[in-house]
């Protein structure tokens, strides 16, 4: 079965942990889209790991995982996520394979994304890790790939290319010396010489493996919302993150995956700029995002929260045919006397059942909630549906009806232990 995990929010709403369980299951772990802007969690026995680029099922040490055409590679951060790895004596020589199609970021890609935001009124609070940038270049058609980097002539070329135009931008719009020629080239040869017996044709090595009847689980990183197309554009990545993306960013075909199961938090929460209706007033935020730790396992900038959000959530079901739902992080909302969730909003005196496209309709939109009792005691130790508090059950079986989908799994801890599967 070829099955695909996408976020239904925007982003961190605790994929990794997910994705790491349903890895046991497959033989190949893909990332479809994104970069290293993405940050997966997985804690097991006590010891954390992030991922930023290696997909997270790579921890099953019988599994091969890819990286996809579709993702934006940091040769630099994935070096250091290889040698890291290394240190915890998991080794992946023969399990890591990249697309030799995959856009390279490049050190002005990194320093444009910071330049850029600081000169807009309208800040997206970019991870400043060169996304934008780089899926730029990819578009614009003078992107590098990894197989550039195999190649002294081609790179030279391409890279020469690069620099002269992109140098005078730097020069002339922001004042910014610029990069030089040399360094940049030497650098990046010897990555691609380090990287090149992970580099392969990934299009080819899935397809054959569905031939084979091999299973393949698609990691999808951020979010819905944050997808180029059906986020709340342009707070925004640059990348495809809803499930159709693993198709283009892999070369599997539509018909070939079989299965959506998406990924919400019981509660919401987002990472830099942006209209968020359900957001909560400031003093209960800081109290939910240190209970939740919810702080950017990228950047460790702190996540802004907010109540459930159907609206959204039904939305991303539609968007990406998620057929069950795994609800996480449960167990940060132990203890409160009354829990929200929005199921419209009101704008200008008038309902909406669906996340408004126009930016001021939906910075300015009014949550509608239904609200419920909540639950007395912690719930990390349960293990079984039935044993949770009875307002927690009523809680995930509102979600269930709301949104019209199966809820498969709830997360109560940040351990793969700590998960109830229904
Ligand atoms: P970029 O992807 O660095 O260009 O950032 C664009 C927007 O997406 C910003 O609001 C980021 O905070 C957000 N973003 C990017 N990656 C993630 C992620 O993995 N989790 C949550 N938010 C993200």
């Amino acid at each position: 079965m070829n099955l695909v995990i996408v976020g239904t929010q925007w982003g961190d709403e605790g994929k990794g942990k997910i994705i790491d369980i349903l890895s046991k299951e497959v033989n190949y772990i893909v990332r479809y889209q994104g970069g290293s802007n993405a940050g997966h969690t997985v804690v097991t026995n006590g010891k954390e790991y992030i991922f930023h680029l290696i997909p997270s099922g790579i921890l099953h040490k019988d599994k091969i995982c890819c990286i996809g055409n579709g993702v934006v590679v940091d040769p630099q951060a994935l070096i250091k996520e290889i040698k890291d790895l290394a240190k915890a004596h998991i080794y992946i020589d023969r399990r890591l394979k990249i697309s030799s199609l995959a856009h390279v970021i490049l050190p002005y890609h990194k320093v444009l994304d910071q330049l850029r935001e600081t000169r807009r009124t309208n800040k997206i609070g970019t991870t400043g890790r060169g996304i934008g940038p780089c899926y730029a270049d990819k578009i614009n058609r003078c992107g590098i790939r990894m197989v550039d980097l195999l190649n002294p002539g081609v790179f030279k070329e391409k890279l020469k290319d690069n620099l002269k135009e992109k140098n005078e931008i730097f020069k002339k719009v922001y004042r910014h010396v610029g990069f030089g020629f040399s360094s940049i080239y030497k650098d990046y040869l010897n990555y691609g010489k380090y990287l090149s017996k992970y580099t392969c044709n990934i299009a080819i090595l899935l397809n054959k493996a569905t031939q084979d009847k091999k299973d393949i689980l698609f990691e999808g990183a951020q979010g819905t919302f944050l997808d180029i197309d059906f986020g709340s554009y342009p707070f925004v990545t640059s990348s495809s993150a809803t499930a159709g993306g693993a198709c283009v960013g892999t070369g599997l075909s539509p018909v070939k995956i079989d299965k959506v199961v998406g990924i919400a938090k019981a509660y919401t929460t987002r990472v830099g700029e942006g209209p968020f209706p359900t957001e909560f007033p400031p003093v209960f935020a800081k109290f939910i995002r240190e209970k939740g730790n919810e702080f950017g396992a990228t950047t460790g900038r702190p996540r802004r929260c907010g109540w459930f959000d159907s609206v959204m959530v039904k939305e991303a079901i539609l968007l990406n045919s998620i057929s069950e739902l795994a609800i996480m992080k449960l167990d940060v909302l132990d203890g409160l006397k009354t829990i929200k969730i929005c199921i419209a909003y009101k704008y200008k005196g008038k309902l909406f059942k669906e996340f408004p496209d126009d930016l001021e309709a939906a910075k300015s939109a009014k949550p509608v909630y239904k609200e419920m009792p909540g639950w007395e005691r912690t719930i990390n130790k349960v293990r079984r549906y039935q044993d949770l508090p009875l307002n927690a059950q009523r809680y995930i079986s509102r979600l269930q009806d709301v949104l019209n989908t199966k809820i498969s799994m709830v997360s109560v801890g940040s351990s793969r232990e700590d998960t109830i599967f229904i």
